[in-house]
């Protein structure tokens, strides 16, 4: 058995849990929204053809925004195309994916089925084929209330009150060359900076997300943010960060310390924000908008199954990285949604890409059942528990070497803090070894364990393991009575390759809290 220290200091809050950690992603690609949150004709249909089974695992899940309509699709969509008069839209070919977009779903469908389901529309605008003009026109239609062309035409199309977005991505991955409109950080920096300003004269309550960089290895990774910023610091309020990890050549002990490798990638854009901040003598604020996360099996896409899509016919909505995940990869998603609450003094927003059957938490088939990934887990319970502040914690634990990021403690850990209770979120890194962690909350002894959940290989199980049509509850979180407390201190025994949430009964004895910047008084 391996050991390991976990110290929490429910004092030294990092952030308040924002919500906006727990968006996600609806992209027109592959059966995201086709045959994903809307089938016409399914069982469980509503008049307007939407889901209802996939709509309540969205809602079970927790997502709290989506962002939409892409990704890659945005840098060449037509916005004007999916309102309107369903029968008089125009069907187009979808290059990104290349697909058959018939614009059946558009911004009023999606924005009435993210009313029913809860969350906020986080739009994107195409600053791929298009720019400030349609921009500044889509933001009209959408949130300009009257007594305007657009507005009275979207007025005409059903819609009497604004939509009232908020929240507006300025494109998508404009450093990668795979993206429509692929541009260098000056050229998008600019037209970013000077479309945002044209947004904000219209309605200054949105708030803009500048593209960052696709991923970490971008060779333009870091001149991209600064660049970028320099262009519209007085204007950007989000700068996004996108990541995707999957476990290549069998590498699973780099791909299990993914987190750390996410906590590396936001700390150095944090770096970058500020400095730029600071060289301008800014007193804003500008976040970390990390748009797109997940685990993704990008290399078998690139190199198994985009050359035959690319190379074939046009079809509405293809099965396009309907990845099937397993319980390694669950770990690794609940790692990294760990990874953003540790970061969240300067990550302001996150999204799960994507939400259903394109690297989703939840499936569907046609005509079929809808049943959650094994990935969705550890999301679900993240976003339901984690309440109050993300506080301090100190970990000392064994350690295991990996290729991809050197040596990295065998525990993951993250605390949260709310009132009289405390919750961790644990990751044992191991493939071999259990772990045996002892638990210490200053200034709040532990009294008991009120809740506890593990996701990771049975006896006799595999951690490829998966859920599937057949089999959708092959993989769930259990109570394996890891956690005991004894004289004011728990252990928890963390089995091989997993991910826990456990929630501590931890009665305050001082009212001692330092908040980010002050003085501990
Ligand atoms: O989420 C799938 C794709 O990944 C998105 O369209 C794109 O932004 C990213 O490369």
């Amino acid at each position: 058995m391996a050991h390991a220290r976990l110290t929490v200091t429910p004092s030294d809050i990092i952030a308040p849990v924002s919500p906006r950690l727990f968006g996600s992603f609806v992209e027109h690609m592959g059966r995201a929204v086709y045959t994903g949150i809307y089938e016409p004709g399914h069982a469980t249909a509503d008049e307007r053809g939407f889901r209802r089974d996939v709509l309540e695992l969205v809602q079970e899940l927790g997502a709290t925004v989506i962002r939409y309509p892409g990704g890659n699709f945005v840098s060449g969509f037509r916005w004007e195309d999916s309102v309107g008069p369903v029968a008089e839209r125009p069907t187009r070919l979808e290059v990104a994916w290349h697909s058959i977009e018939t614009n059946e779903v558009g911004l009023h469908e999606f924005a009435d089925w993210a009313e029913t389901a809860g969350v906020e529309v986080m739009n994107a605008v195409n600053l791929g084929t298009r720019g400030i003009e349609d921009a500044a026109s889509l933001l009209e239609y959408s949130n300009h209330p009257e007594n305007t062309a657009l507005s009275e035409q979207r007025r005409a199309n059903g819609r009497d009150e604004p939509f009232g977005i908020t929240l507006w991505c300025l494109g998508n991955e404009m450093d990668g060359p795979w993206q429509i409109g692929h541009k260098t950080a000056d050229e998008y920096g600019r037209l970013a900076a000077e479309t945002g300003r044209v947004m904000k004269w219209i309605d200054p309550g949105i708030e803009l997300v500048a593209a960052g960089s696709s991923n970490a290895d971008m060779p333009t990774f870091g001149t991209w943010e600064k660049t970028v910023l320099e262009h519209g610091i007085d204007v950007f309020d989000h700068i996004s960060l996108h990541a995707y990890y999957e476990e290549t050549n069998g590498d699973v002990d780099s791909f299990l310390a993914s987190g750390v490798g996410l906590d590396r990638y936001i700390r150095r854009v944090a770096d970058i924000i500020r400095e730029t901040l600071d060289a301008h003598g800014s007193d804003r604020t500008i976040g970390i908008s990390v748009d797109e996360w997940n685990v993704w099996n990008q290399t078998r896409f690139n190199e198994i199954d985009k050359p035959p899509l690319f190379a074939g016919g046009w079809n509405e909505h293809p099965r396009i990285i309907e990845d099937e995940y397993t319980v390694t990869d669950a770990v690794v998603v609940g790692s990294l949604l760990m990874s953003l609450l540790r970061n969240s003094d300067v990550v302001s927003m996150a999204n799960l890409a994507q939400l259903v059957n394109v690297i989703a938490p939840i499936r569907s088939e046609p005509d079929g059942p809808a049943w959650r990934q094994t990935t969705f887990h550890p999301f679900a319970l993240t976003a339901r528990f984690a309440q109050g502040s993300v506080v301090r914690s100190t970990v000392e634990a064994d350690e295991q070497s990996t290729a991809g990021y050197g040596a990295v403690p065998l525990l993951d850990a993250v605390a949260l803090a709310d009132g009289d209770e405390t919750t961790l979120l644990l990751v044992n890194r191991s493939t071999t070894e259990a772990l045996e962690v002892a638990v210490d909350v200053e200034g709040a002894p532990v009294a008991s364990v009120l809740h506890q959940r593990t996701l990771g290989v049975p006896d006799g199980g595999s951690r490829h393991s998966s859920n599937s049509q057949s089999e959708p509850d092959a993989v769930l979180p259990l109570d394996l009575g890891i956690v005991t407390v004894d004289d004011g201190a728990a252990r928890a025994v963390l089995p091989a390759l997993s991910w826990s949430i456990v929630r501590l009964a931890t009665p305050r004895t001082t009212s001692t809290i330092t908040t980010p910047g002050t003085d501990n008084v």
